[in-house]
C-alpha cells in the first residue's frame, strides 16, 4: 500500500483528483468505481472544473458506483444517483448510459444484484475504484461482519451507519434501513484502489484497518491484501498511522 500524505482536505482532494484524472487521460475508456459520502465531494468538484477548462474528457469513460439505498427513487435528493448526478455527472461529458448505480427501486433485490455484477463484468471489471471509509471501517456499505467473499448484495445498515447518515435526512426514521452495495470481493477485484480520508474522526479506523489484524469486523482491513492500493489522507486522518 502507498500512503500519500496531504496537508488538509483540499490538498487531499487535489491529490486524489490528480490520480483519477491521470487514469482517465492514460486510458480514456477507463471504468471508474465511484463513491459517495462527503469525502469525495471536493474530488468531483475538481474533476468537473478540469473538464470545464478543457483538460478532461469523460466521453469514453464508464462509472460504476459502489452502492445505493434501497427504496429511494433516482430523483430523491438523498439517493446516491441524485448525489452523483448533481455533484459530478451533470458537470462532465460522461454518457448517461455509461454511468451506473444500483436501482434503488428494483422489484427483485436478488435480480438487481445479479444485474449489477453483470454490468461490471460486461466492462471487464473496474480499473480504478475510489473509496471512502465509514467510522466503523465499512467500505461501500459492507458493514462489520460482512463475509469477504461477497459480490454485490443487499445489506441491512447498522445503527452506527444510520446515525452517521442521519445528517442528510430530515428525520432518523427517513434514513433507509437497507442498501445495495458492491461486495468486498467486487471491490477487491478492481485493478487499482484509491481510498480517501479526511479529518481526525477517521484516524483510529485507518490505524485499525491498515495496521491491525485483517478481519471482517473491520471490512477495510482486507485492503491490506490488495496489491494496488493508494491511501490519500490528510494529516488529521493519517495522524495515527506511522510514517514509513
Ligand atoms: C457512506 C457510504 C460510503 C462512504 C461512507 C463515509 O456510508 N456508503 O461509501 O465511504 O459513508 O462517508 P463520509 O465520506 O461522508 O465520511
Amino acid at each position: 500500500m502507498r500512503v500519500i500524505r496531504a496537508t488538509d482536505y483540499d490538498d487531499m482532494c487535489r491529490k486524489a483528483a490528480n490520480i483519477l484524472s491521470a487514469q482517465v487521460i492514460l486510458k480514456p475508456n477507463s471504468v471508474l468505481g465511484l463513491a459517495t459520502g462527503s469525502t469525495p465531494l471536493g474530488v468531483y468538484k475538481l474533476l468537473a472544473e478540469w473538464y470545464a477548462e478543457g483538460d478532461m474528457d469523460f466521453s469514453e469513460t464508464a462509472s460504476i458506483n459502489l452502492d445505493e439505498y434501497v427504496g429511494l427513487a433516482p430523483d430523491n435528493p438523498q439517493s446516491y444517483r441524485y448525489y452523483m448526478y448533481n455533484n459530478f455527472f451533470r458537470h462532465v461529458n460522461i454518457k448517461q448510459e455509461n454511468a451506473h448505480l444500483p436501482n434503488g427501486l428494483a422489484a427483485d433485490k436478488t435480480e438487481e444484484c445479479a444485474r449489477y455484477e453483470a454490468i461490471i463484468r460486461s466492462y471487464n471489471g473496474i480499473d480504478m475504484q475510489l473509496l471512502g471509509i465509514g467510522h466503523n471501517g465499512h467500505i461501500g456499505f459492507n458493514e462489520p461482519g460482512t463475509a469477504f467473499e461477497k459480490d454485490t448484495h443487499c445489506v441491512s445498515l447498522t445503527e452506527s451507519t444510520i446515525r452517521a447518515n442521519r445528517r442528510f435526512f430530515d428525520n432518523e426514521s427517513d434514513v433507509p434501513r437497507f442498501a445495495y452495495t458492491m461486495g468486498i470481493r467486487t471491490i477487491m477485484q478492481a485493478r487499482h484502489i484509491v481510498l480517501i480520508a479526511s479529518g481526525v474522526g477517521k484516524a483510529e479506523i485507518l490505524r485499525e484497518s491498515f495496521t491491525g489484524p485483517m478481519t471482517p469486523q473491520v471490512p477495510a482491513s482486507i485492503l491490506q491484501l490488495h496489491s494496488n492500493v493508494v491511501l490519500v489522507g490528510d494529516e488529521e486522518a493519517l495522524s495515527r498511522l506511522q510514517r514509513e
